[in-house]
């Protein structure tokens, strides 16, 4: 917990420095100028209370030996004993009415994102623009588990972080693909559940670029406490190129998912995508260094079972070396690379797998 705590503040905190954060925008600003009133009142009713008590027990400790009170009702004091605390009940729902109010501000908004929670990682897209990323935690674990243990202060950095523009309305649709998680950053006051079959709706408008960061907040299995969120907030210009360069990467990308390739251009890309990915464990002969690593060239897989093949590369061989490729290699990419490894060790055909298998 106090880990999960300072690693998400990511900066060194006076050790006194416990309480809620005012945080960068109108409605944070406002949920903590209502938990200071909340919290003011509770302190003067606590004191007060304490304090009759505390009186009374010393006014009339047994050494006094006075007689205890004998009476029946007092309309007075009941009247009075119901109409304060009803009294301080409204004075607190009036200001509590006034910020659910701002914080469910139901107008237009000027950007709409979709987050989705994954164990364990977010998924953002924004919507009406077809740009849409993964968010992948980037800081090496080792890293964590040499720092946490003596109380050092380390960040949780991701790859892609959600990128969004100073001024405007954004507007986040928060949903989860397997099982409940919880979008949070405190400097944003923005904190939902993330729920399978379920929008759970917020929005923000930040004033000030900056970059403010939150974790998944609700428990969702082993690595719950290693999905962080990074929000990157940009003046509009910024923004607007960054979109700009993220359209461009998603139409190229679509270009070459939908281009019809010739065998030779995919085995060509593939033997690129192999030399970058594959070559340092499986050699580029192919026969790599079993026993770690097995060979490829003559593998009944890379010959045979294209649906196996496909299937490790993606998802990796657990308890083995061999990592998800999933995350970092397009479909196209994918596909040229299994081409390739067939085209080279499998069989004589050198049958193409296209982008679309
Ligand atoms: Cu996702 Cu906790």
């Amino acid at each position: 917990m106090g880990i999960g705590l300072w690693s998400l503040f990511g900066q060194a905190q006076a050790a006194w420095d416990v309480n809620m954060r005012a945080g960068v925008t109108d409605v944070s600003r406002s949920v903590f100028d209502l938990h200071m009133a909340i919290f003011w009142i509770c302190v003067v009713i606590g004191a007060l209370v304490f304090g009759v008590m505390i009186y009374s027990m010393i006014a009339h400790r047994r050494s006094k030996r006075l007689h205890s009170a004998n009476f029946h009702e007092n309309t007075k004091v009941e009247v009075l004993w119901t109409v304060i605390p009803l009294l301080i009940l409204v004075g607190m729902a009036v200001p509590a009415t006034r910020t659910l109010i701002h914080i469910y501000d139901p107008t237009e908004s000027d950007v709409d994102i979709q987050i989705t929670g994954y164990q364990w990682k977010w998924h953002y897209k924004y919507l009406g623009e077809d740009v849409e990323f993964f968010s992948n935690l980037t800081t090496p674990r080792d890293q964590i588990n040499n720092l946490a243990p003596k109380g050092e202060h380390y960040l949780l950095e991701v790859d892609e972080p959600l990128v969004i523009p100073t001024g405007a309305k954004v507007r986040f649709l928060i949903t989860a693909a397997d099982v409940i998680h919880s979008w949070w950053v405190p400097e944003l006051a923005v904190k939902k559940d993330a729920i399978p079959g379920f929008i759970n709706e917020s929005w923000t408008r930040v004033e000030e670029p900056g970059i403010y960061r939150g974790q998944c907040t609700e428990l969702c299995g082993k690595d719950h406490g290693f999905m962080p969120v990074v929000v990157d907030v940009r003046s509009p210009e910024d923004y607007a190129a960054w979109l700009g360069e993220k359209k461009a990467e998603a139409a190229k990308l679509a270009e070459l998912t939908s281009k019809e390739w010739t065998l030779d251009e995919l085995v060509a890309r593939g033997e690129k995508v192999y030399q970058t990915n594959c070559v340092a464990c499986h050699q580029a002969s192919g026969e790599g260094m079993p026993p770690t690593f097995p060979a490829l060239k003559g593998s009944q897989i890379v010959t045979q079972d294209v649906e196996a093949h496909i299937n490790i590369v993606v998802n990796g061989k657990p308890g083995t070396s061999m990592a998800a490729f999933g995350k970092q290699l397009s479909e196209v990419d994918l596909a040229a690379v299994i081409t390739y490894e067939r085209n080279a060790w499998g069989n004589d055909t050198g049958e193409m797998v296209t982008p679309k298998d």
